[in-house]
């Protein structure tokens, strides 16, 4: 982690303007921003860890936890819920065992909603990874994420 770190904050002055690039440099090594990290990222701006605690809980963009290997993103913008997408947004946390915002124990999976991503011609929609899957219904659900990633 400290390599990585490095050279994060290689490219940046230690300053408080440095701070939310830093931290969006170290979600994308890192994949969320482990306390140890934010810790140094305070250390490195000279401002206290509760600031930059604060400054990351503030923008929905930043991860406290790791993130599953697969991202699951279930549709719940107008076109996809008027056509089934609460649906599918169940099954698929009755499959995983998690709710939105969560990861899988086994960190194969983390489930999140979207609402919209423009993909409303092939609603209800589901993306896993880069893939899009659309006119989803609940007896396909196992099938794609069987085909995800271990
Ligand atoms: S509402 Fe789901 S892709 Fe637009």
């Amino acid at each position: 982690m400290k390599e990585k770190l490095q050279k994060v904050f290689s490219h940046h002055h230690g300053t408080r303007d440095a701070l939310i690039p830093i931290l969006q440099e170290i979600q994308g090594e890192f994949g969320y921003l482990p306390p140890e990290a934010m810790d140094a990222a305070a250390r490195f701006c000279r401002i206290s860890p509760v600031e930059v605690f604060g400054v990351a809980t503030f923008y929905a963009q930043f991860k406290f936890d790791p993130v599953g290997r697969n991202s699951i993103m279930v549709c719940q913008g107008t076109a996809c819920h008027v056509m089934g997408g609460a649906r599918i947004l169940e099954e698929v946390m009755n499959q995983l065992q998690v709710k939105p915002g969560q990861t899988t124990q086994d960190g194969r999976f983390t489930l999140e909603t979207v609402a919209c991503i423009g993909a409303c011609a092939l609603a209800p929609a589901m993306f896993v990874n880069k893939d899009t899957h659309g006119r989803m219904k609940p007896e396909k659900i196992a099938e794609i994420l069987n085909g995800a990633g271990n």
